[in-house]
């Protein structure tokens, strides 16, 4: 059958997962109020088209920390993608790199930042869980910068892990023959099998429940990498993530897998951007799985939005191929609702179209 949106690839990824894998992927926490709700407020909001606008080119290239991309769609991290596909995220690297746009790789991915590296050039952000050991914390940040990534992606809506009931059911772990690659070496690879969900057994174990603002500056002297901090949903924490000197924020809530019951991340994006007043970037995911999606949030002030399961979904459907497919659409569907919206430029004016 041939694919035609971004969400197609979902129930081939459900035919061809493991229900462990599946589950892991598709689940929020809890309820689930937030997972449904991510995608119904963007269902809420509404275009003012303008008529009548030259549209013949449409230009969406944006620049992103300095950094020149096709489209202001870029690759959310997402751990352990071998249980996807067994390239995993050599596959997504790829995909990225020959769309013209960034991926950003999870610390616990199953493969290193060095092997990702090695796939060829492209622009990569790196993802940062901090475990209460510090020296493992540094090194790997250390390494990541070697192996040519530009920026880290800091999560801080993760101290305790949500609870995603799925995962608890299914006694979650990461399968025997991979391993959590970038902790491989200090013997932190591996996930034991817990009456419980594995993953949030080893989280408990090993993330730095105590991490606060002031590793923020911490995190500032042990690299010059620029730094953005995920996970934002307040005006208020906006302006403390400026004054820490984060070079920019995710409006995210982790793919509604964490707190369950905070709002829409394109709900709490305005506040956010407003908060931020120009003095660093907004960037949004959660829920984005068209080209209208990418659009409402660039007009509600984002400088550009990340996507995570349309990743995981296409690359266990279809492997590299699929997930260039994935950023091919939505690249095709922004461009579209560009154009019969009026706007010609992605770092444009969304909301004043002009009379030339
Ligand atoms: C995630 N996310 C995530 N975030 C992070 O900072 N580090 C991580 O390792 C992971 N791992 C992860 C695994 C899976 C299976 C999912 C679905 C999500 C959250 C991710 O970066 C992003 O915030 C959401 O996935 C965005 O929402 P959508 O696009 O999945 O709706």
């Amino acid at each position: 059958m041939e694919i035609t949106n971004v969400m197609e690839y979902e129930p081939i990824a459900k035919l061809k997962l493991p229900k462990m894998v599946y589950d892991y992927y598709a689940s929020g926490s809890e309820d689930q109020w937030t997972l449904k709700e991510n995608r119904n407020a963007f269902s809420r909001i509404l275009f003012r088209p303008r008529i009548l606008i030259d549209v013949t080119n449409i230009d969406m290239t944006t620049t992103v920390l300095g950094f020149k991309i096709s489209m202001p769609i870029m690759i959310a991290p997402t751990a352990m993608q071998k249980m996807a596909h067994p390239e995993g995220e050599l596959a997504t690297a790829r995909a990225a790199s020959s769309a013209g746009t960034i991926m950003t790789l999870s610390s616990w991915a199953t493969s290193s930042v060095e092997e990702v590296a090695s796939t060829g050039p492209g622009i990569r952000f790196f993802q940062l869980y901090v475990y209460k050991d510090r020296h493992v914390v540094a090194q790997l940040v250390k390494r990541a910068e070697r192996a040519g990534f530009k920026a880290i992606a800091l999560t801080v809506d993760t101290p305790w892990l949500g609870r995603r009931e799925a995962d608890i059911k299914n006694r979650f772990v990461l399968p025997r023959h991979l391993t959590l690659k970038n902790f491989e070496g200090l013997d932190l690879g591996q996930m034991d099998k817990t009456d419980d969900s594995g993953l949030a057994s080893y989280a408990a174990s090993q993330v730095d429940r105590s991490l606060s603002w002031k590793d923020v500056k911490w995190l500032q002297t042990i690299t010059s990498l620029p730094i953005l901090v995920k996970g934002v949903l307040t005006a208020e924490d906006a302006r403390i993530a400026v004054q820490s000197g984060a070079a920019g924020i995710i409006v995210s809530n982790h793919g509604a897998r964490q707190l369950d019951y905070v709002p829409a991340t394109i709900m709490a994006l305005e506040e956010v951007v407003k908060a931020a007043q120009g003095r660093i970037p907004v960037f949004l995911d959660g829920g984005v799985r068209r080209g209208t999606d990418v659009f409402k949030a660039m007009a509600l002030g984002a400088s550009g939005v990340f996507i995570g399961r349309p990743v995981l979904f296409s690359l266990a459907s279809d492997g590299e191929a699929g997930v260039r497919k994935v950023l091919q659409m939505l690249h095709d569907e922004f461009e579209l609702t560009m154009a019969l919206s009026g706007c010609q430029l992605t770092q444009g004016d969304y909301s004043q179209p002009r009379a030339d």
